[in-house]
């Protein structure tokens, strides 16, 4: 399926784009983030956390592998970036959360693809050269929820501002 691609221009946009996602959101949801340390994963959890209600600042956790917040859906905010084994990952107990009534966004999930399902939303920040400010971002559905999502997704961004798409 073809990736949806657009550019950050700042941390407060990429936290608005996460912001849509939580409120569109739904329960089961996964959402895969991929990108190198300090692209933005971690912002746009922030953004997902505000758009689903959540009051508290989902930062990243330092020896916590899988944290979780209540807002008007659980957002369980997953980490693989200390896991070395895919042993590990499954030692978690992961379907716990995956399965469960919440919405999972996972850091580093390329480290644990094998343990994750089939069905997802990869969404992946890049480095843009020569900027400090500037992040690619490109949102690729796996299945046909996360088909749906980034169409809902489309639009809303298309009503809002002038997104600068790729
Ligand atoms: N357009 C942008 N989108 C997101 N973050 C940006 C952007 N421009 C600059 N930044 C900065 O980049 C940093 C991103 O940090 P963040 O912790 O979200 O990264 P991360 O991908 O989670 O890193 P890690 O792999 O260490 O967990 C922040 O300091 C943020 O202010
Ligand atoms: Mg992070």
């Amino acid at each position: 399926m073809k990736p949806l691609r657009l550019r950050s221009r700042s941390p407060e946009e990429t936290q608005l784009l996460g912001s849509h996602l939580g409120e569109l959101a739904q329960q089961g949801d996964i959402f895969l983030l991929i990108g190198e340390l300090g692209t933005g994963k971690t912002c746009l959890v922030q953004g997902i956390g505000k758009g689903l209600g959540i009051k508290e600042y989902p930062f990243s956790p330092s020896f916590v592998i899988i944290r979780e917040y209540r807002g008007t859906l659980s957002l369980y905010h997953i980490d693989f970036y200390r896991l070395t084994h895919i042993a590990e990952i499954n030692d978690l107990g992961l379907e716990e959360y995956l399965y469960g009534h919440g919405v999972c966004v996972v850091e580093w999930a390329e480290k644990g693809t094998s343990a994750l399902p089939e069905e997802n939303l990869v969404i992946s920040l890049n480095y843009v050269p020569d900027s400090e400010t500037e992040r690619s971002i490109y949102l690729e559905p796996k299945g046909e929820r996360y088909l749906e999502l980034m169409e809902k997704l489309k639009s809303r961004l298309n009503q809002e501002k002038s997104w600068n798409w790729l």
